[in-house]
Formats: C-alpha cells, structure tokens, sequence
C-alpha cells in the first residue's frame, strides 16, 4: 500500500518527510519520492527501490523547502520506476496519491484530446493534469482542488501543493486513510498515526469523501459538497509506537517472538483468568438470539476465521458462514438482520473487507470487527470493535495478529457457548482455564523447536514446492503454513485437507515434494498416519509437527518431526501456528528474500 507525508512547516522538511515515509516502510512500496516549495518554485526528487535511494538522491541534490508532500509507491498503474514513482506534477501542480482512479482511462483521453502530454504510465497524473487545467479555467487552487475531486471515481488519497503559494496543501480521503496531525504554527498530513507520530500525536482522521485545505495554523475540513465538517481530534497512539527490530535481524522474527506477550494481553482483554470465566462484553447483539454468524476476511486474517469456524460451531453450536472478502458480496448470500457480521483485519483498512463490510450495513446486519487497529476504518464503521492487542505489525507476513485474532475468537465461542447454554459453568471454567495457558505453551514451544526449525528451513530452501496437510482446525492452519512460506520465500506451497490427499494431490508426491504435516495427537490422529504412509510410500519427505504421543504413535520414516509440548484442543491451533511461522521464516532468511518487505506485496491491500 502507498504511504503519503505532507508538511506545511517550519524548517527544511525534505529530510521531515523522508523520515516519516520510513515509518511507513512496513506498507510496502517500490519507489519513493518528495516536492516542496522553495522561494515560489516547485522541487523534485525521486528514485526507484528503497528510501535509502532517495536519500542519497537528496544528499547529492538537496532539496529546500519548508513546505512538502512525499510518498513511498506501491505499484498499480504502471511499472515501479522513478518516471512512475510520485509526486506527479503538471504545471503548477503536484500531487501523491494512494489508491486507484477507476476512471482514470476516460480522463486521460479528455485530457489528451485537450492538448496535456502524460509523461508517465500512472492513474495519478491524470489528477496533476485536471486541476492544472481548472486552474487555467480560472479556478483559484481550493476551488481547483474541489472541482476535481468531483471528476474522481474509485479509491484516494490525496495531497496537493501548487507552485507560488507555500503555505498550502490540500489533502482528500475516498477510502484509503489520510490524516491530519497538528503541530504548534506547522501542520501535517500522513497515511495513518505511524507515519505522524515523529511530528505530532493529535490527529484527525478525514472520512471518506472529506477533504481538506491545511495551512500552517489551521485545517479546515470540507465534505464531497463542500460544507464545512468538523471531526474528531484524538490523541493517537501511533507516537508509542516509534517501532524498532530491537535486537532482532527483522521485524518478523521479533513480532514472531512477542506472541507469548500480546496472546496474554488479548486472552485477559476477554477472560476473567481469576474466576475462570468468560468476560461479559458489551456486544450489541444477543449471541443466544442470533441465527447465523457470518464471516468475512482476507488472507491470513481468512484462515483465521476458518478456524473460528470449528470452535463457533463445536463449542457454541452457532451455524458460521465464512467467505473470503473478494469473493462475499459477488455471490450474493442470503443475508438477515438475525445475522451477525464479523470481520477480521489486522489492518482495518483492506478495502476487499471494508466493502463487504458496507455490504452487510446494507443489508442491515450488525457488524462486529475484530482488528488489530483501533482507529481503523474498519474499526470505525462497525457497531462493535473486537481488539487484537497485537501492538503493531511490521512484517508484511501477519503473525502474532494472526494468534491474537484466535485468540479473540477462540474467547468469543466459549462466551457465545456460554450465552447460549452449551457449555456448564464447570465447563467454561475448564475453557477458560486452558485458553489460559496458552501464552505458557507458546513460550516453550518457541524454546523448544526454535533451533530444530532453522536447521530444517535450510533443507527446505532447496525445494521448489512444498505441500501443507492437515485435518479439522489444522486445514486451515494448512493453508497458513503455506500462505506464510510462498509470500515470504517465493516457494510454492499448497495447503489441503489430509483427507483429500488421495483425491488428486497425491499425484505431485515424489522425493522433490517434501510435506508438512500438521497433526496433534487427537482423535482422528491415525487417519492422518494413514495419508503419511501414502506419502511415504511414494518417496514424499515428510515434516510432522505433532507432540509426544502423536511422535510415538507415527510409524512412518519421516524428514524431521517436530515435537510440541501436549496442549488442550482449544488452544492448538494457536500454539501450531509457531512452527509454521518459524518454519516459513527462517526458509526466507536461507532464501535470502526481503523477509519484512516481500516482494510484490503490501502489508495493507486498499485497493480491490
Ligand atoms: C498475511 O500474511 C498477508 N500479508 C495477507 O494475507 C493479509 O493477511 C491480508 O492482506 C489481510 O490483511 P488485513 O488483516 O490487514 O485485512
């Protein structure tokens, strides 16, 4: 996802700007760039890559200025090089931008007929170009800036300098974030409170349509109409969160290791762990009134409500309907205002979510959200929020958000079962007790295998696809497994249902495809050895990640078998999601790819 900084300030702002575009590094990008007004006249630099590019672009052509706009570019229109990366300018214009202009083909003609020349591949000069124009029209900037924003369609977020005035900038919101941060006799614009939290920690999210006309001692914020809006200034936390590696080699590996910590955190946010009872939440729904729990999310945050799925239906007999977010409002569900809504994002701002989100609120269902991001748009929108109190996440490959979302569903199905009646007080307390266990058995669990992994990971990097097999809440762990070794490796991996191994997939199984399988002890444990011996017997290596007694009880010839301590059923899936973290990340590390930054990939998708 795009980052977007402006500042209207008070001292040299091109290092400013670079400087808060590096706290939005973990979005994702691939060329950065930055403008600003000096003595009455529009600068420029930009670069391809990294940050570190662009600095050295500014070391070896400084650019002065105490007004600017930067952005980090995460490519959609056009191929990530300096030509494409932002600000675009036309005139006296410049632009950034995040997101995608969906009509961006029909303005381009417009303006093309009209005599402008497009230097570059993007949807974002057609921006630089329509408000250049209206300014030749005779608009002055703000009715410039309004004028075209009208002509807009599809997802941005905006910051706008015009040449001659350096004491303007002009933001807009229509779904990707823009904020505000307010500064004494300066003022600021970012992508959300990380990006801000050098500057300032009073913020005022714009919402969608808003936009807004900042100088440096006042922001005055206006709807798609024009009307003077007020909206709400908060002290964000972003400011807590000058986020570091630490002593870590990346911001994966230390978010890996803070799981024990921010899995207690979100636990005790839901359970009473001195009374062994479920916290009484104040939900705007009756779980005990409710027909159907319907689910809706986006990769890892997906997989994780799959495995909500299990407990939601096991614990609580409540029916769940699940859907990846692209896919929900397409096929048109049968939706009721007895049904309940429940999205998870760590982020809060991927628009595939979002939209299926506004979807629901359509249909009149009560919309619950379980984010990692409080003052996310996600969060925003929804009747009820249900924290994740991860902290944020860095690495592009969700990890410890992805534990704390079990965690906050594996908590809501013991408090649904208990509002419904299907469990005793005896029987939450022992729920309670087990899930509250879980941070102890992370923790050894990250002892215990840590070193083993990392040993096998190195193995692994030689391979070129790698299968993922597990049964009940371990499918869905299946798929994470490889989810989190294709996005951070580039290895292929496949997760799929053990059961269904002799339904096709058997037929990739051969010494150059190595199998993870995914197998606490339990009760269907044999039938799992049942598929290993099948892979066995076809030269496929396996990697078991079991415990003491499913170890024992393997009797097949395995690569390597991963040991755990034994743990409730409850709490599996929670404490399994180590290993295969563990496992994709040190393959990464031997792969030698951009663990934090994968290629390709953005930490938040905001655009469909
Ligand atoms: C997870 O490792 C991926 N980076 C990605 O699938 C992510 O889970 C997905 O884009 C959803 O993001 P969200 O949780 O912020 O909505």
């Amino acid at each position: 996802m795009c980052g977007i900084v402006a500042v209207v300030g008070k001292t040299q702002v091109a290092p400013l700007i670079v400087d808060a575009l590096k706290r939005l590094e973990y979005r994702g990008y691939d060329s950065a760039g930055v403008a600003t007004i000096h003595a009455g006249e529009l600068g420029r630099r930009r670069a391809q890559g990294k940050l570190v590019n662009l600095e050295n672009r500014l070391k070896d052509e400084p650019l002065p200025g105490a007004i600017g706009i930067g952005h980090t570019r995460w490519a959609t229109h056009g191929v990530p090089n300096e030509t494409n990366a932002h600000p675009h300018f036309s005139g006296d214009v410049a632009v950034v931008h995040n997101g995608i202009i969906e009509n961006f083909a029909e303005l381009r003609d417009e303006l093309i007929a009209d005599g402008y020349l497009f230097i570059s591949q993007t949807d974002t000069e057609v921006i630089a170009h329509l408000i250049e124009r209206e300014l030749k029209r005779g608009s002055a900037p703000v009715e410039a800036a309004h004028r075209t924003l009208k002509r807009l369609q599809g997802a941005f977020a905006l910051a706008i300098m015009f040449r001659g005035d350096d004491n303007l900038v002009i933001g807009a919101r229509n779904g990707p974030p823009l904020a505000i941060g307010h500064g004494e006799g300066e003022m600021f614009l970012g992508s959300d409170a990380i990006a801000l939290a050098p500057f300032t920690n009073s913020i005022t999210y714009l919402e969608d349509g808003d936009w807004v006309v900042v100088r440096r001692d006042s922001a005055a914020i206006f709807d798609a109409d024009g009307n003077a809006v007020e909206r709400r200034r908060q002290q964000s936390q972003g400011a807590a969160y000058l986020v570091d590696k630490g002593n870590r080699r990346h911001f994966m590996e230390k978010e890996i290791h803070e799981q024990p910590e921010v899995i207690s955190h979100t636990l005790a946010h839901y359970l009473d762990f001195a009374n062994g009872v479920t916290r009484k939440l104040d939900l705007p729904f009756d779980f005990n009134a409710i027909d159907r729990l319907a689910i809706s999310a986006c990769g890892t945050a997906y997989l994780a409500g799959l495995i909500g799925k299990y407990w939601f239906e096991r614990y609580a007999r409540l029916p769940v309907d699940i859907d990846i977010a692209s896919e929900f409002r397409y096929r048109e569900m049968p939706l009721s205002a007895r049904d309940v809504a429940l999205f998870i994002s760590q982020s809060g701002e991927t628009a595939d979510t979002l939209a299926s989100l506004r979807y629901c609120r359509e249909a009149g269902m009560t919309i619950g959200a379980v984010v990692n991001v409080r003052e996310s748009t996600i969060a925003r929108e929804s009747d009820v929020v249900l924290p994740t109190l991860a902290g944020p996440e860095i690495g592009v490959a969700s990890t410890k958000a992805f534990t704390c979302q079990l965690s906050v569903l594996a908590s809501l199905a013991v408090r649904a079962a208990v509002e419904r009646g299907k469990v005793s007080p005896e029987e939450e307390k022992a729920l309670v007790r087990q899930l509250s266990e879980t941070p102890r058995f992370a923790n050894q669990t990250l002892q215990r295998i840590e070193r083993q992994i990392e040993k096998l990971a190195r193995e692994l990097s030689y391979y070129k696809n790698v299968l993922y097999l597990g049964r009940d809440t371990n499918f869905p762990l299946a798929m994470e497994g490889a989810l989190k070794l294709k996005e951070i490796s580039y290895i292929h991996a496949e997760g799929y249902a053990a059961g269904e191994l002799k339904h096709g997939p058997i037929a990739l199984i051969d010494e150059k495809m190595p199998v993870v399988v995914i197998a606490p002890y339990d009760r269907i444990f044999e039938k799992t050895v049942s598929n290993m011996q099948e892979v066995a017997a076809r030269g496929g290596k396996i990697i078991l990640i079991t415990d003491e007694k499913g170890a024992a009880n393997a009797t097949v010839e395995t690569m390597d078998t991963i040991v755990l301590p034994d743990v409730p059923e409850i709490i599996s899936p929670i404490v399994y999601a180590l290993p295969i973290q563990l496992l994709a990340y040190y393959t990464a590390v031997f792969m030698g790819t951009d663990v934090d930054q994968p290629r390709n990939l953005a930490k938040s998708v905001t655009v469909e």
